[in-house]
Order: C-alpha cells, then sequence, then structure tokens
C-alpha cells in the first residue's frame, strides 16, 4: 500500500538563494596614525577635535556679527584650504566666496616678499569682506591684502584668522576673529606647511627645528 511518503528516500531541502546584491564586506577603517609625520613634530599643539570645536564657535561669531549683511568671505590661498572648508560649511548664512593668491617667497620658515598670484574674481565694493587667513605673523601679508582690498571700497572690511602669533608682529593688524593665540614656534598642519608638505595633517603641531634648520643651511 503506498501512503504517498517516499520512505528511505533522501528528501532533497531546497536552499532559498537570496536575490540582489552580493554582500560586500567593508574592512573596518584604520583608525590614522600619521606616524609618518608625528616624527618631525616636537609637539602637537592643537588635535582634530579642538580645532572643529574652535572653528565652530568662530562661526557662532561671525553669523551673530553678519546677520543681515552682505558678506564675501575672501580666502587666501593656499594655507587657508582645511580652515575656509569648515568654517563656511559651519556657517549657516547666506555669503560669497572667493579667493585671492599670496605668495611669500623666503626661505625656509622665513617670510619674505610677498607676491600676488591670483587676484580676486568677485565685486566686493559695498560688500561686507570677511579676510580668511591662516596665520597672522608678523602681519606683513595681511597689511598688504587689507589695503588692497580697501581701495576695492568694500562697505566692511574684517579679518579672521586661524592662529596668531603676537610676539612676532611687526605690522600694525589686528584680527577681528582668532582661533588661537600661539607662542612664537614654527607650525604645520590642518593647511599649514613647511615647503609645501604636512598641509594634510588634521592636527597642527610645531615642527622640530632640525627638520627647517637643515633648509636653512643648504
Ligand atoms: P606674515 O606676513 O609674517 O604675517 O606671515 C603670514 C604667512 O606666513 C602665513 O600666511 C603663512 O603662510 C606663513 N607663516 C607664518 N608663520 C607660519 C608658521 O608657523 N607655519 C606655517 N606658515 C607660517
Ligand atoms: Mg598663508
Amino acid at each position: 500500500m503506498s501512503s504517498g511518503v517516499s520512505c528511505g528516500a533522501a528528501v532533497k531541502k531546497k536552499t532559498k538563494v537570496k536575490q540582489g546584491p552580493a554582500k560586500v564586506t567593508k574592512a573596518k577603517p584604520k583608525p590614522k596614525q600619521n606616524h609618518h609625520a608625528l616624527m618631525d613634530m616636537a609637539a602637537v599643539l592643537y588635535r582634530e577635535r579642538e580645532i572643529r570645536r574652535r572653528v565652530k564657535e568662530l562661526s557662532w561669531d561671525i553669523e551673530r556679527d553678519y546677520a543681515g549683511k552682505d558678506l564675501v568671505v575672501v580666502s587666501l590661498l593656499n594655507g587657508t584650504v582645511m580652515f575656509l572648508a569648515d568654517l563656511v560649511r559651519y556657517l549657516d548664512m547666506p555669503l560669497r566666496l572667493d579667493f585671492m593668491g599670496v605668495s611669500s617667497y623666503g626661505k625656509g620658515t622665513k617670510s619674505g616678499k610677498v607676491v600676488f598670484t591670483k587676484e580676486l574674481k568677485l565685486d566686493v565694493k559695498g560688500r561686507d569682506v570677511l579676510l580668511v587667513d591662516d596665520i597672522l605673523d608678523t602681519g606683513k601679508t595681511l597689511a598688504l591684502v587689507t589695503s588692497k582690498l580697501k581701495k576695492l571700497k568694500p562697505r566692511s572690511l574684517k579679518v579672521c584668522v586661524l592662529l596668531s602669533k603676537s610676539a612676532r608682529r611687526t605690522e600694525k593688524v589686528v584680527a577681528d576673529y582668532v582661533g588661537f593665540e600661539i607662542p612664537d614656534a614654527f607650525v604645520v598642519g590642518y593647511g599649514l606647511d613647511f615647503a609645501e608638505q604636512y598641509r594634510n595633517l588634521p592636527f597642527i603641531g610645531v615642527l622640530k627645528p632640525e627638520i627647517y634648520e637643515l633648509v636653512a643651511k643648504k
């Protein structure tokens, strides 16, 4: 008598094949160590988190002061690249953005003759200009740039710098917004360079003197 059940016969189980894209297991991102650069640092002055917090605070001050104004942010290339990118993203307000190229051709860590490498494109006449730079050192660069900008007749002109080394100031330049007041030391990272290196570091560190003294001797 047949029960309809095939005794002893292997019953093949249907395995469900999942449709859709193959599962890709992502490699766990390694935390960045920056070993190559840390060896060249005498000290780390500001870590990523501290910089982020301070740049946010600056953006709050700027938002408050420029509410309802016709803001044009003018940034000096190349050192401001990181600072500017973070600052303008935190600025929750309408603004225009333009760049000026300035190079200080000095040897090693000494600032030399300031040369303009890119001119402004926007018309800033009658507008509220906020000039953004990486660091205010002797003040020669900003003295030159501010006098050039004033000739374009903006309604107002203020200066915002990430770092300031007041101890080395020789010109009468005052920054309206300062991220950090730092001691007289040569710093790199977060956009700041030595011989075009170290700009990509997420932190700001003091470069070991032996690194730049080597270049100065050459
Ligand atoms: P200043 O004209 O002497 O005020 O120098 C301004 C420029 O020199 C900055 O925009 C930087 O490009 C450069 N500079 C001054 N101090 C440092 C530093 O400690 N690290 C890197 N660049 C610096
Ligand atoms: Mg600069």
